[in-house]
């Protein structure tokens, strides 16, 4: 049977992210793809009776038999609900067990996940009140420069290098945040920052990322060229592990290798985008992780 797919995305869908969109089209199970945007969606509510919309349609079986629901959610309590309400309408779901979790980014919980499952992280603090931070600087067991990044923030927004307290306190004060919104991180001097695509159990691909000239932040986001990488088995066995740490069907890792080898995982996002990875390894990767978001859904 072929099916109808939704494509549950925050933000309107752009030329950007075309090769999640190409495999969708081109996926020998897929008659039709509809674009959910929470942007055209309304909400009808009254007793035993729900219904969402997009842009009018109601959201049935008429419409989509199953839905991939991608990206950062405006609101996860009501992406949650919008996906028990699809389940119940016997829509397939693929939600990469947001419902499970909770969350789509919370660095704070993600590192502590990672760390706890052995793997290898950059030496990581996060304090509620700066009077513990001056006391951590004071007694020297931190120093600078230090990486500091917004706990619930990607694409690379919001990370900064500091180098003293004074740095901190301005970015405390631009964005309006407590010291406890961020996480304060050691620099890793890394020689190839990597970006690994895990589905299930399985590794399937990387990309090497290359910062733009006077940024250390390699995001593809931020106009960080890439590359394909061939990542040796250790670190691939982390990735995997890595996902799996923060209960994600399909991930993208971030990695960051030093020229001596060692290596350190910074994160597993939850909606790692396609399109650099297709465009550094190949189209194959946003086909083979489609295919196991159709065939996971449930
Ligand atoms: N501890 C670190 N040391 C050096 N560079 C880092 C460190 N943490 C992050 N970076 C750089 O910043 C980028 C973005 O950081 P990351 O933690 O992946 O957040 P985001 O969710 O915004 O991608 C990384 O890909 C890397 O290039
Ligand atoms: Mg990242």
């Amino acid at each position: 049977m072929k099916l109808k797919v939704g494509l549950y995305k925050t933000v309107t869908v752009k030329d950007e992210e075309k090769a999640e969109l190409e495999a969708l089209y081109k996926h020998p199970d897929v008659s039709e793809v509809i674009i959910l945007e929470p942007g055209k969606m309304h909400i009808e509510i009254e007793t035993d009776n729900v219904r969402f919309y997009f842009d009018d349609k109601l959201l049935n079986k008429d419409l989509v038999d199953i839905v991939i629901s991608r990206s950062g959610f405006s609101s996860v309590p009501t992406a949650k609900e919008l996906i028990k309400y699809c389940r119940r309408n016997g829509i397939k779901v693929f939600d990469n067990n947001l419902t499970k979790v909770n969350y789509l980014i919370n660095k704070r919980a993600d590192m502590i996940k990672l760390a706890s499952a052995g793997l290898p992280v950059p030496k990581t603090f996060l304090f509620l009140r700066m009077s513990q931070l001056e006391e951590y600087l004071n007694r020297g067991v931190l120093g600078f420069p230090l990486i500091m990044k917004q706990t619930n923030t990607g694409q690379g927004s919001r990370v900064f290098k500091v180098n003293s307290l004074e740095d901190i306190q301005n970015i405390l004060i631009q964005y309006e945040k407590k010291i406890s919104a961020f996480l304060l991180q050691e620099v890793v001097d890394y020689q190839y920052d990597l970006r690994i695509i895990i589905a299930g159990d399985e590794y399937i691909g990387c990309m090497r990322r290359i910062p733009r000239e006077g940024d250390f932040r390699a995001n593809f986001s931020l106009g960080g060229s890439v590359e394909k990488f061939d990542p040796s088995e250790e670190i691939k066995q982390a990735a995997i592990k890595a996902a799996q740490a923060c209960e994600l069907l399909v991930s993208g890792v971030d990695i960051l290798v030093t020229k001596y080898g060692k290596f350190y995982v910074i994160e597993a996002n939850r909606t790692p985008g396609l399109e650099g990875i297709s465009k550094a390894a190949g189209k194959e990767i946003a086909e083979r992780v489609i295919d196991f978001m159709i065939k996971n859904a449930d």
